[in-house]
This record gives structure tokens, C-alpha cells and sequence, in this order.
């Protein structure tokens, strides 16, 4: 787990100027990038995999065959917030344009979301042939940021445009893209996941099926936007996550308790925790007998998202949750609304939860509201990416 923008795919095309890339990827670690680097099978020729391995610290797959059991063009391509490709030679720009996959770099490319650039090094001709400035152009309009190559000495004795740049007009380029991401750079986020227990005897308790995938999924995206974050969980059995400040709690007055200190420092508050509405009045210390469990006292909760709503500071963005049963899309909106509202909420996420859908599960589906009555539909996608769809929502609220 690494800040946004630190994690970054190196891939290396094979051009002579291979080689510089040693010296990029050196400049890179010294800005705190960590780098996994992906050569083609052409570049080795120039610079082998251990050159890569020995400078890079981290293991090097050259080709889409290796550790398939991780699927590792699809786990690099999630892995990386940037991709940089130097040298980018012409063939690979004319795949990369014409979106073919034929090895492990032209994969991770075709399936990752982040920021791409590219650093063409190639003989003039090349540059210049209108084949690569049609294939640069496609890129371009796509996306991808390509960084004009210097004017100079070529390999041989020619001199022209298309030398690999210097490497610190480079390292410019990649800082200004890895700003763009860093979106939630200086912003504490407080962010709750799992569910609360309300204990009734020291064997049963009054609970939910909140697994706390989705707070997890966006305590991690929050952090790999540069997101100061903090997790409080309730009940969940997912592993910490590295970097990101937790803390534990059970009950949903513990819950309250830890949120009201935190909640006048954030700038944030994302709800996804599944509070127990209900708590026990009698909690038994030996175990209550079945004939006896009428007994038992039910008192509510505080309502704590409502509660810190109502005392939210100008600027101050609160997201809520809601777990519904609800089939029809138009009472989940209704509903969605009357909560984001009563709540005093900037975003709602209402989902219908019935038939065992989303708790537990890896994918989520639902309507995102927010105060002014904007609603996004949310097909089916996975929590991973509920959570960057929500966290654009809430950078666009703070502005
Ligand atoms: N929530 C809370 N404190 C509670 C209950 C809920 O902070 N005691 C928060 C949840 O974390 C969630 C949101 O409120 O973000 C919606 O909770 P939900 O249970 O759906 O709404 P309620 O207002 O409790 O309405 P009801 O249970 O009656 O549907």
C-alpha cells in the first residue's frame, strides 16, 4: 500500500536507449516511487532482466506466462497508479494504438486505468513517418501523455529529433500526472466499516451481516488517493491494511464514542459501517436460559451519522450508506432520499440488500443521491470500484 502516484509500472520497449532507463528508474526511486518494471522480450537484448531485478529490488516477469495463478497483468495494471513506457519504440506505439495484447506490457497497458505516458526514442524517419505520428496522435486522443522526443545525436552518425529525453524533463511530466491523481492529497477521511455487535450475555449478541469490504475497499482507494485515513471497524475479519490508522471498536456506542473525537478533525466522514440500531438494556453476565430470552430489553441507538451530521462544519462532507429491501429502484431513490435529507447527509448510497445480495459479497449495486437531488445508477461492479465512484463524488463535494 503506497500513496497515490508512488506505485509505478516502468515498462521498457526494445530500443537501444534502454539503458537510460536504469538511470530513470534510479531518479525515480529517489522521488519515492516504488517501481515495478516490465521489459519486452525485444528490450532485453539491451538490458537483461537481472539488471532490472538488481536495480528495481523487486522481482521482473518478462513474459505473460509466469505466475499465472496471480493473473499478473491484471494485478500489476490495479497495482500501478502510473504507467510509463521508455523508450516507446515505434512498433510498440502502433500496438498500443491499434489496442493489440500479444505480451505481458501490452496487457497491463490495455487493462489499467491509470495515467500512461510514454517516452518515444526511435531514429528520426521513424518518428517523423506519418504511420507513427498517426499512431502518436491516436494515443494522444486517447489519453495517453507522449513526451516529444529531444533533437540530437542518433545511434549512429545521424542527427535529428527522436532521442530519448533527458531524464529530468521526464520526471516533470510524471510529477505533474501523479499530482492530477493525488486528488485527496491533505484531506483526512474517517471512514467506518463492518458491523456493530450489541452484546445480550456473554455468548449472543444483536448483529448484522456486514462483512466491511466496502469500507475497506475505500480506506484503501482514500489512501492511494493520498488520503490521510482513518478506519474505524466494527467486527470485521479482513486483514489491516498497511499505513492506514485503525481502530477497533464493538458496540455502536464505542463506534459513537471514538467518531465524536475524530469527527471535528476530518474533512470527511464516509459511513458504510452497519450500525445495530438496537442495543440491550439488560446485558446478562452468565448466560441468559431460553426460557428467559423475553426478558431481554431492547433500547435504540444513537443515530451516530445523523447526529454528527447535524454538527458537520461548513465544508465538512458527510456520505451515508443504507441497506435496503427494497426491489423497485424508485422506493430505493424515495427512501435514499428521505434519509440523505433527514440525515442532513451531502451523499447517500442506498442498495436492496434482499435475497442475500452485496453484504459479503465482492460486487455492489445501487443509487448514489446526493443533496441536491443528483442520482447515479450504479450497475453491478465490484466495492473496489464503488469506492473510487464514491470518492469522485466526495472530492467534487469538497471542492
Ligand atoms: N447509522 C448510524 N447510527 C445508527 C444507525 C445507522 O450512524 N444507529 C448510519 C449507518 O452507518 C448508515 C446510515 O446510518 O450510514 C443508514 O442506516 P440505516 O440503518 O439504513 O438507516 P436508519 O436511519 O437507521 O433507518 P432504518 O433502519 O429505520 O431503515
Amino acid at each position: 500500500m503506497f500513496p497515490r502516484g508512488r506505485k509505478l509500472l516502468l515498462g521498457v520497449a526494445g530500443g537501444i536507449s534502454a539503458y537510460k532507463s536504469c538511470d530513470l528508474l534510479r531518479r525515480l526511486q529517489e522521488q519515492g516511487f516504488v517501481v515495478d518494471v516490465v521489459p519486452t522480450s525485444a528490450s532485453l537484448n539491451f538490458v537483461g532482466k537481472a539488471t532490472w531485478e538488481a536495480l528495481s529490488g523487486r522481482k521482473v516477469l518478462t513474459d505473460l506466462w509466469s505466475e499465472v495463478e496471480s493473473v499478473p497483468h491484471i494485478s500489476m495494471a490495479k497495482a500501478n497508479d502510473l504507467i510509463i513506457i521508455a523508450p516507446a519504440t515505434a512498433d510498440l506505439i502502433a500496438k498500443l494504438a491499434s489496442g493489440r495484447a500479444d505480451d505481458l506490457l501490452t496487457n497491463i497497458v490495455l487493462a489499467s486505468t491509470a495515467p500512461k505516458i510514454l517516452v518515444p526514442a526511435m531514429h528520426t524517419e521513424m518518428w517523423l513517418n506519418s504511420a507513427t505520428v498517426e499512431n502518436v496522435e491516436i494515443l494522444r486522443k486517447r489519453g495517453f501523455v507522449v513526451i516529444d522526443p529531444d533533437e540530437g545525436r542518433m545511434t549512429g552518425s545521424d542527427v535529428g529529433v527522436g532521442r530519448y529525453p533527458e531524464t529530468g524533463r521526464i520526471i516533470t511530466e510524471i510529477d505533474k500526472v501523479s499530482v492530477q491523481t493525488a486528488d485527496l492529497i491533505g484531506k483526512k477521511i474517517l471512514i467506518t466499516a463492518g458491523g456493530t455487535r450489541e452484546p445480550i450475555d456473554p455468548i449472543r449478541f444483536i448483529g448484522n451481516r456486514s462483512s466491511g469490504k466496502q469500507g475497506f475497499a475505500l480506506a484503501m482507494a482514500a489512501a492511494s488517493r493520498g488520503a490521510q485515513v482513518h478506519l474505524v471497524i466494527a467486527n470485521s475479519d479482513l486483514p489491516n491494511i498497511d499505513g492506514i490508522t485503525t481502530t477497533v471498536c464493538e458496540t455502536a456506542e464505542e463506534m459513537a464514542a471514538i467518531l465524536n473525537l475524530e469527527f471535528p478533525h476530518c474533512d470527511a466522514l464516509i459511513m458504510s459501517a452497519a450500525v445495530a440500531d438496537a442495543k440491550v438494556l439488560n446485558y446478562s453476565e452468565g448466560k441468559i436460559r431460553k426460557e428467559a430470552l423475553d426478558k431481554v430489553e431492547l433500547a435504540k441507538n444513537p443515530d451516530i451519522l445523523k447526529s454528527l451530521a447535524q454538527i458537520k462544519r461548513s465544508g465538512q462532507v458527510v456520505v451515508g450508506f443504507a441497506a435496503e429491501t427494497f426491489t423497485s429502484l424508485d422506493a430505493l431513490q424515495k427512501s435514499g432520499h428521505e434519509k440523505l435529507s433527514s440525515k442532513n447527509l451531502d451523499l447517500i448510497y442506498v442498495n436492496d440488500v434482499s435475497d442475500g445480495a452485496i453484504f459479503g459479497q465482492e460486487k455492489t449495486k445501487g443509487i448514489i443521491i446526493d443533496k441536491f437531488s443528483n442520482v447515479i445508477k450504479v450497475p453491478e461492479i465490484s466495492k473496489d470500484t464503488l469506492a473510487d465512484i464514491l470518492l469522485d463524488q466526495l472530492v467534487h463535494k469538497l471542492g
